[in-house]
């Protein structure tokens, strides 16, 4: 695995990895690997000839109160799993390799960013959309794959290269979950044992909605209603928010006949977790 740090010698390694129009498949993380990443990373391997990830910790996608310092980071670790999944190139820039002293350009996605997490974490987005425009422009992937984990930045980064006629395709792969359902998380490293307990509450509740669905509900104010419950009463948990939406638009959707993506984000203590299903639609919509 060729490790790069400049976006020179990364751009220079993916062009030459590409010649011959080899395939060239992208999976951007801010390391503290887990399997969900290894399986984005397992993903790219099995469609593409060539095979870039990143490790970047992006400064700007964090808000003024949140966890960037303590964010965890295990370069080392990373790099091992990442050579066991003979992945090719890795792109380890430092901040200043990535904003340059002085930068002032913003990639933003109007609308879409102040949704579901972006309204309480309201430049979030705008930092997660600029760092993935930079790593485009630079490792100039073929495809790039993302966790359905965050559904959100998937509807996002996947509007943003429509709008900018990005010619990247995006891939969104499957949640990956702990045994008892816990989605993976870098951030599960700062729960306690009894708040991993807690954090369980989360995925409770998409089930509680799943279940209800399944025996025939199709309104959205009956199927939050129903899964909120899970957070009542529950010292140290803070619903931040549980919302129905289009997938697309990730705008409240009333009746999910057609399909629909059910978000959820709570505070488990300081850390703030968040989970996802999809709800398929009938067939016959
Ligand atoms: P990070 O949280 O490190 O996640 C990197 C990628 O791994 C994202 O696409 C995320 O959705 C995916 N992922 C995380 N947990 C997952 C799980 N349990 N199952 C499946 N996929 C999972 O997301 C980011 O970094 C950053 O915002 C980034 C895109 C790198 C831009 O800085």
């Amino acid at each position: 695995m060729k490790i790069c740090s400049t976006a020179d010698e990364m751009r220079r390694a993916c062009r030459a990895a590409r010649q011959g129009s080899k395939r060239l498949g992208f999976v951007a993380t801010m390391g503290a690997l887990h399997e969900g990443h290894l399986s984005l990373v397992r993903a790219a391997r099995a469609q593409c000839a060539t095979v870039a990830a990143s490790i970047f910790v992006n400064p700007t996608q964090f808000g003024p109160n949140e966890d960037l310092s303590n964010y965890p980071r295990n370069f080392a670790r990373d790099q091992e799993l990442l050579e066991k999944e003979n992945v090719d190139l890795l792109f380890a820039p430092s901040v200043e390799e990535m904003y340059p002293p002085g930068a002032t350009t913003w990639v933003a996605v109007d609308e879409l960013s102040g949704k579901l997490c972006g309204r309480s974490r309201p430049t979030h987005f705008r930092g997660v959309t600029t760092v993935v425009a930079k790593l485009f422009h630079i490792i100039e992937p073929d495809v790039a794959f993302f966790g359905q984990k965050d559904a959100a930045q998937v509807a996002i980064i996947r509007r943003m290269v429509r709008d900018l006629h990005m010619p990247v395709e995006i891939v969104a792969c499957p949640i990956v979950r702990e045994k008892d359902g816990l989605a993976m998380s870098s951030r599960n490293v700062y729960l306690d044992p009894q708040q991993r307990q807690q954090a369980l509450v989360l995925h409770r509740s998409l089930m509680r909605a799943q279940t209800l669905y399944d025996t025939g509900e199709r309104h959205a104010a009956k199927l939050i209603a129903e899964a909120e419950q899970e957070f009542a009463a529950r010292p140290g948990v803070r619903l931040d928010y549980f919302e129905i939406v289009d997938p697309d638009t990730l705008d409240p959707v009333a009746d999910v006949a057609g399909g629909a993506l059910v978000a959820a984000a709570a505070f488990v203590g300081n850390t703030r977790l968040i989970d996802n299903i999809l709800l398929p639609g009938s067939p016959d919509r």
